[in-house]
């Protein structure tokens, strides 16, 4: 399997880029090939909204580390979204990536797609607009959800050292495509 995973935190061993590296092991160590970008990192432009790509065959007028990403993101058969929940939602820095999917519109449909999320709060309710906001984004590219993890009450960079969160989502990168999914809210 081809995997595509957009990391969102500028905190480069923080919570969500430790879930991202324990996942992303765990799908190599299982034989996918694993593309990573940390959005953070990397230079991505917002979309501009000036449907460019739409006159243009799905390119975008943009050039910046997405032209990469386009690439991988259209032989992908997963993409994996690993962010910290910033005020209910994805950080802005991954949001930025995900809102120049645009580009590429009905041509990423059909994939599978995961999200891995941290945050420092614990209540149930914490993810629930990041949840409706990442199934929303599957129904409109029709991408099945295939993983889901939230770990909540890791706050500091290093919290999530050491807990079960690692250990599953190791776990979901080396069980990929077997029965048995991830899905925990
Ligand atoms: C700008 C900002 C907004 C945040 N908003 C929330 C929030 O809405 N809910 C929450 O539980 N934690 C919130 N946090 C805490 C982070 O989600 C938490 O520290 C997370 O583990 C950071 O992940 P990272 O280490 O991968 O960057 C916020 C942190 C920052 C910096």
């Amino acid at each position: 399997m081809k995997i595509v995973v957009l990391t969102g935190s500028p905190r480069r061993n923080g919570n969500s880029n430790q879930l991202a590296d324990a996942f992303c092991a765990g799908a190599m160590d299982a034989g996918h090939k694993v593309f990573r970008y940390d959005a953070a990192t990397l230079k991505i432009n917002p979309c501009k909204a000036c449907e460019w790509c739409r006159e243009h065959g799905g390119r975008c007028i943009s050039n910046d580390a997405m032209s990469d990403i386009y690439g991988h993101l259209l032989a992908a058969d997963l993409l994996v979204l690993a962010t910290p929940i910033y005020y209910f939602g994805m950080s802005a820095q991954l949001k930025a990536a995900v809102d120049r999917l645009h580009a590429l519109s009905a041509r990423i449909k059909g994939k599978q797609a995961i999200l891995l999320a941290t945050c420092g709060d614990t209540e149930d309710t914490v993810a629930d607009a990041l949840l409706a906001h990442f199934s929303a984004i599957c129904t409109y590219c029709e991408w099945e959800q295939v993983g889901l993890m939230i770990a909540r009450g890791v706050y500091e960079p290093d919290d999530i050292a050491g807990t079960d969160f690692i250990s599953k989502a190791r776990a979901m990168g080396r069980n990929l495509g077997k029965a048995e999914t991830t899905k925990e809210k």
